[in-house]
């Protein structure tokens, strides 16, 4: 079976065996059968790059659902299930008026690894909207509740990426919306600019993805379109005096301060200042407008993808001296 359809990257590579889990009941059978031996899980194939032929059975999970759990005056708890389509997720929100995920509009991928990488854009991340989450354990099929709290989420980080790697498949996720008194956050990147444009002085939940939409639009790709998986780096923490070194050389530079006095610097701004920005080689590039992202255009594998990606990180050690890690999961891991 190739795996092209199911990873927005876009790479062929085969699956000797593919199980579908049609939904949790099957999911749970599924596991109950390979829980001794090694699968790999597959979602929304929105944040991994694959690099060779998978020989180990193959877990996709394609059960979609929104259920309403309770509600009051002001809040209203849904759960999705792990195969809702993000997206589709924030559009339902909206269309009900809830407010919460507008930030996160027209992030690709799934819910169930939402939580993995605690996807975040414009200054929200699903930990400040996620109240818990369900997961299944990969080799004893016993479900497990994760408040947020016992999440260890961080920028782009969990528990499920750290002490719990590789042990839970995340099946449904639970976010508590509100219904009113919305808590907008527009203060990231262009947000407020685009609200002026659009002459909106008090903006709705709507508004907002409309104007999130708007500027993801303008840079990034769209998976269906152009085979890629959003930032294929994360930006990486410096310290305060590498950070005066950089700005000193660039004061051009965007940057967040955080609490512990280190420095989060766009790493879309370093690749673009080390000349590769828009780099192509055979069908593997980085992307024109958005350095951070790496983009197949066409039938680059993964390997050829993995290379540049080395080669990118490689550059911007040498003109900077920092660096970069990648966001997105290799599979496997040891390319
Ligand atoms: N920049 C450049 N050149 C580039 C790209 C960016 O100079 O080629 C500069 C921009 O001018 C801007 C700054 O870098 O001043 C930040 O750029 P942007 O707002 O596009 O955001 P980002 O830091 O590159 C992060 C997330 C995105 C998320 C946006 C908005 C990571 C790894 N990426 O990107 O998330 O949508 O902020 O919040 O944190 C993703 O994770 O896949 C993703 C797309």
């Amino acid at each position: 079976v190739s795996l092209k359809p199911f990873n927005t990257f876009g790479i062929d590579v085969i699956a000797k065996e593919v199980y579908t889990a049609n939904s949790l009941t099957d999911l749970v059978a599924i596991v109950e059968e390979l829980k001794d031996s090694n699968y790999f899980v597959l979602n929304g194939g929105s944040n991994i790059l694959l690099s060779r032929d998978i020989e180990i059975p193959v877990v996709r999970i394609n059960f979609p659902g929104i259920e309403v759990l309770d509600e009051d005056d002001d809040f209203v708890w849904i759960k999705a299930q792990a195969g809702q389509n993000w997206h589709e997720l924030v559009v339902y929100s909206l269309k009900h008026g809830y407010g919460g995920l507008e930030n996160l509009s027209l992030i690709p991928g799934n819910t169930g690894t939402a939580p993995m990488q605690n996807i975040g854009a414009y200054g929200v991340e699903i930990k400040d909207v996620m109240v818990y989450c369900e997961a299944l354990h990969r080799k004893t099929a016993e479900f497990k509740t994760f408040r947020t709290d016992d999440c260890q989420f961080a920028y782009r980080e969990s528990i499920f990426k750290g002490a719990l790697k590789g042990m839970y498949i995340i099946t449904a996720v639970v976010f508590k919306l509100t219904k009113r008194n919305h808590q907008l956050h527009l203060n990231y990147g262009d947000i407020l600019q685009e609200l002026e444009i659009a002459g909106i002085s008090e903006p709705t939940p709507i508004d907002v993805s409309r104007a999130v939409i708007k500027i993801r639009q303008s840079k990034l790709p769209d998976p269906k379109v152009m085979g890629n998986s959003g930032s294929f780096f994360k930006n990486p923490i410096i310290s305060a005096d590498k950070f005066a070194e950089v700005l000193a050389k660039h004061p051009d530079i965007k940057y967040y301060l955080l609490e512990d006095g280190t420095v989060k610097v766009p790493a879309g701004y370093l690749i673009e200042k080390s000349g590769y920005k828009g780099f192509r080689r055979g069908d593997a590039g980085v992307h024109e407008k958005q350095a951070l992202v790496l983009v197949n255009y066409g039938s680059a594998s993964g390997p050829e993808l993995y290379q540049l990606a080395l080669e990118v990180k490689q550059v911007v050690f040498e003109t900077f001296d920092i660096t970069i890690e990648p966001e997105v999961n290799l599979v496997p891991e040891s390319v």
